[in-house]
């Protein structure tokens, strides 16, 4: 009786492996199909979309990396969406987060947030958790007054964002929502690529 039991355990074990293999292979190459389109040369960028601030956070450094991006480009402010006490990405890490979204209990946040008075175009970037935004970018949607100003939502992911751009249209208070972008992690390989992505969405605000 063990013995079969062992034996199904095992066969969920390959299945998930093999179903886990072909996600990542179709990621892999969806990934690759959408960065052909921004290889080659360095697109410059032309746009005016005064004075910029970019708002994120970011607990591995992706979203931070999209957001430096933007800055640079635009000479934008930038501010970090910050918990009082810091995440730390350990065991039951997903699972506590799954809970907060479940609850809608999020995390207390550093109240020092930017005036958005002071700004004429506002990014927000989220890393996507859940298939919607991280807790931290909630916990600010749900407190910030973006005053009527432009707000371009951006994300960064595995694979899926979910409703993000959904539920933050939903949340942002007084927000004139602009065209969003998202980008999946990728290999450094696409770093050239993922730059003319941001380049030439921001060109196109
Ligand atoms: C708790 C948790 C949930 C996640 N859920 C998703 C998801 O639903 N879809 C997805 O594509 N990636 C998901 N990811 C991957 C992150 O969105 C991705 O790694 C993101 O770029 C992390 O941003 P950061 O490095 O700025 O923190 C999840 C990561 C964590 C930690």
């Amino acid at each position: 009786m063990l013995k079969y039991v062992l034996y199904i355990l095992l066969a969920i074990v390959v299945l998930a492996l093999v179903a886990g293999g072909i996600h990542l292979y179709r990621v892999a190459a969806k990934n690759k199909a959408e960065m052909a389109q921004f290889s080659g040369p360095k697109i410059g960028y032309h746009n005016n979309l005064g004075k910029t601030l970019v708002i994120y956070y970011s607990l591995s450094g992706h979203t931070k990396d999209i957001a430096d991006r933007i800055s640079m480009l635009t000479d934008a402010d930038v501010y970090e969406i910050k918990t009082e006490q810091p995440l730390k990405n350990g065991l039951f890490f997903a699972l506590k987060m799954k809970k907060q979204l479940w609850s809608k209990e999020y995390p207390k946040l550093v109240q020092d947030f930017p005036d958005a008075a002071n700004y004429d175009t506002i990014f927000v970037g989220a890393p996507i958790w859940w298939y919607t935004a991280a807790t931290p970018v909630l916990a600010f949607l749900n407190q910030y007054d973006f005053k009527g100003k432009k707000v371009v939502p951006f994300s960064t992911q595995g694979s899926n964002f979910g409703t993000y751009f959904k539920d933050f249209a939903a949340t942002a208070k007084n927000a004139q929502l602009q065209k969003s972008a998202s980008f999946n992690n990728l290999p450094k390989k696409y770093d050239d690529a993922v730059d003319n992505k941001v380049t030439e969405w921001l060109n196109n605000l």
